[in-house]
């Protein structure tokens, strides 16, 4: 009888999903990568691999291709599924609302059938505190009102719903919805890390494909708000903190005593878009070109995460800082750089 831990992970190719591959592996379970590609490159899989020092398994299949992802879940005993696969970009949602109601709807349910037909124990998901909208008191937790101002969000505010519905039908599956805030950082090897397709919308990536010559210039989105230098202000946690927080939730969901539950998973402390910019230039010792442009549509001004929840009942905290992460962005940003010539 195999009684390894085996961890399906759907976009275990993305971002987020490729350092929480790492994070499983250092800590004893076996991730399957599930992922198509449609949004990452192959040779992350090389990457991940020269990393961990061994292979890595990895199906090209997406999760809405039940009968094939059924085979894998007959081969392996399945101990846990994070569920990471989904669409993201808010504009894009906007513009495209059924690209996302399609995929990031299927793809859950789909996940959620192969949960109850192979009976799997553990579920995360992998949600966002987009779903607390724009929040009339911060720091947000789990119990602030949710809501939505995209129909990206809106697919992650129904989604940890439906996850607690069907969570009830199958008494013995137990499930976490994990709020991500804005994940930045990269691999300390800076050989896996956020790799946008075309121009990227996020701001550290922006600036630092700004500051090795990709982009002009960084467009700073407002400073006419009423924060204490006139910039938004978000929640910046490392992507390695944030896939710790996914093997605390595995380690956590067989002792738990409810059937689903929802942690904030952020630092606590809110930057904001010009303290990253001086951070940068300092971490860096790099001159960034930039300037004031008008707000973009949609943005907040403030939010950062009442981390509590998480650090008591996960018995997790973050332990790099923005600056650890701006570090290993630019050595990932130097790397990818070269590798993709
Ligand atoms: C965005 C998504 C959010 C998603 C998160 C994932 C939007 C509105 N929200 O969050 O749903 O979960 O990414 O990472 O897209 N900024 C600039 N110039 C730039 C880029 C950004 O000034 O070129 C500013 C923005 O105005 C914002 C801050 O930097 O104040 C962070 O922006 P971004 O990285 O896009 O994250 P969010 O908008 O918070």
């Amino acid at each position: 009888m195999d009684d390894k831990k085996y961890i399906i992970v759907t976009g275990g190719a993305g971002y987020i999903g490729s350092h929480t591959v790492v994070a499983l592996r250092e800590n004893g379970f076996y991730p399957i990568i599930i992922d198509d590609f449609r949004n990452a490159n192959r040779d992350i899989i090389q990457r991940l691999e020269e990393t961990l020092k061994e292979e890595v398994i990895h199906f090209s299949i997406s999760c809405q291709e039940k009968s094939r992802l059924s085979g894998i879940f007959s081969q392996f005993p399945i101990y846990g599924v994070i569920h990471f696969a989904a669409y993201k970009a808010v504009g894009e949602s906007v513009k495209n609302p059924l690209k996302y109601f399609d995929n990031n709807f299927s793809s859950l349910i789909t996940m959620l059938e192969l949960v109850r037909e192979y009976e799997v124990k553990h579920f995360v998901f992998s949600s966002s505190c987009t779903v607390y909208g724009d929040p009339d008191e911060i720091p947000v937790t789990e119990d602030s009102p949710v809501s939505y101002n995209s129909p990206y969000g809106f697919t992650k505010k129904v989604n940890e719903e439906m996850i607690e519905q069907f969570i009830s039908s199958v008494p013995d599956t137990k499930a976490v919805a994990l709020r991500y805030f804005n994940p930045i950082g990269a691999h300390a090897s800076g050989t896996i890390g956020e790799e946008p397709e075309g121009i990227p919308n996020n701001l550290l990536p922006y600036i630092t494909q700004t500051a090795i010559g990709l982009r002009e210039e960084l467009t700073v989105y407002g400073d006419d708000y009423n924060t204490e230098d006139g910039t938004c202000i978000r929640d910046y946690i490392h992507v390695v903190d944030l896939a710790e927080a996914h093997v605390a939730a595995l380690k956590y969901l067989p002792k738990s005593k409810e059937h689903m539950s929802t942690f904030n998973v952020g630092t606590g402390k809110g930057t904001s878009v010009m303290e990253m910019v001086h951070f940068f230039q300092e971490v860096t010792g790099k001159h960034l070109k930039y300037h004031i442009g008008d707000r973009r549509d949609g943005d907040i001004p403030k939010i950062y995460a009442d981390t509590n929840k998480a650090n008591d009942l996960l018995g997790w905290k973050t332990k790099l800082t923005v600056q650890d992460a701006i570090r290993s962005s630019w050595k990932f940003q130097e790397f990818i750089s070269d590798y993709r010539k």
